[in-house]
């Protein structure tokens, strides 16, 4: 697990309706000087009694306030289920049991490079963080937002803002170029060069991405989404087939090996079966 993880009761600073999420700020104290781009939060919903006893996921959108000695951490909630809504329903000044930050990060390079960043839906929540860093480190930063219908399109002007190109594509054309995100991919990794793919969204998507990826021989790290039900490596519920350094396939659990990965690592086709040869099985 990760070793900055921490249980606290969070204030609930803002909570603002933006398209078809909200955007929450959290007070969680020197939590959030751990909190990297690609580490997600644990959430505690339904409040004392409630009969909804997992935690739910979110990946963390930014960590603010460092300097200050108050740590805040922002979300991107898509009101979705039961869980999801309570939380969203949630006002300034309520409490949030919280644990994090929790799993892998984006890993960051040591010289400056081309990335492209692509985003699916609340998918591209700890895509502006990321940005944010690598922009920092010398590099150029292409992002690519993907929807199925403009609403859904999360924070497109502060994309633009924070980025050097800003495609955005919907599969009802309501915005941008109608479509899939991986329609778009392959030209832009022509176009600018690509070194780096770092993703984050849908499994679909982040398979197709990976498919691109190796064919264009670009490095792809991806932020998987696999339903989790502790998020602390105990229950075993989100473990899926990933290929080791060694070419040996385990199954690890996305919630403490993940959920950031190297894409071309992991057996996206699967379908919920253990892979023949996987190690430990019959
Ligand atoms: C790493 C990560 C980051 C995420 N980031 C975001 C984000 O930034 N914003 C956002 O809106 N959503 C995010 N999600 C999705 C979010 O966690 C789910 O939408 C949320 O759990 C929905 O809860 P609910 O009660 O509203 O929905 P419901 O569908 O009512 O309940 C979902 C509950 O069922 C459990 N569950 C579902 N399938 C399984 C299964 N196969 N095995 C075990 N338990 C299962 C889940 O753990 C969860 O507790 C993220 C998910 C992950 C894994
Ligand atoms: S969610 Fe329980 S082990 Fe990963």
């Amino acid at each position: 697990m990760n070793k900055f993880a921490e249980q606290v009761v969070a204030e609930v600073v803002s909570n603002k309706r933006v398209g078809a999420y909200h955007h929450m700020v959290l007070s969680v104290g020197d939590l959030a000087n751990h909190a990297k781009p690609g580490n997600f939060v644990a959430i505690s919903v339904g409040g004392a009694g409630s009969s909804m006893v997992l935690r739910r996921a979110f990946a963390i959108y930014r960590a603010t306030g460092r300097e200050s000695g108050v740590g805040y951490i922002e979300l991107v909630v898509a009101p979705h289920g039961q869980g999801s809504t309570w939380l969203t329903s949630r006002s300034a000044g309520d409490g949030v049991d919280l644990v994090g930050p929790l799993g892998t990060a984006f890993g960051i390079p040591t010289q400056p490079v081309r990335a492209l960043l692509v985003g699916g839906g609340y998918g591209s929540a700890p895509l502006f963080g990321l940005s944010e860093v690598l922009k920092s480190r010398g590099c150029r930063v292409d992002m690519v937002l993907g929807a199925s219908s403009a609403m859904k399109i999360y924070a497109p002007l502060e994309g633009k803002r924070s980025v050097n190109s800003l495609t955005i594509t919907t599969d009802d054309g309501s915005t941008g170029i109608p479509g899939k995100v991986s329609d778009v991919i392959p030209e832009l990794i022509e176009n600018n060069q690509i070194d780096i793919i770092y993703s984050c969204g849908p499994m679909g998507m982040l398979e197709a991405i990976t498919k691109i990826a190796v064919e264009k021989d670009v490095m792809h790290q991806c932020a998987i989404e696999e339903s989790m039900a502790c998020g602390i490596g105990i229950c075993m519920t989100c473990v899926l087939p990933i290929k080791g350094e060694d070419g040996v396939i385990r199954m690890l659990r996305s919630c403490i090996d993940g959920p950031v990965v190297n894409g071309e690592n992991v057996i996206w086709d699967s379908n919920r079966e253990i892979p023949e040869g996987t190690w430990g099985a019959l």
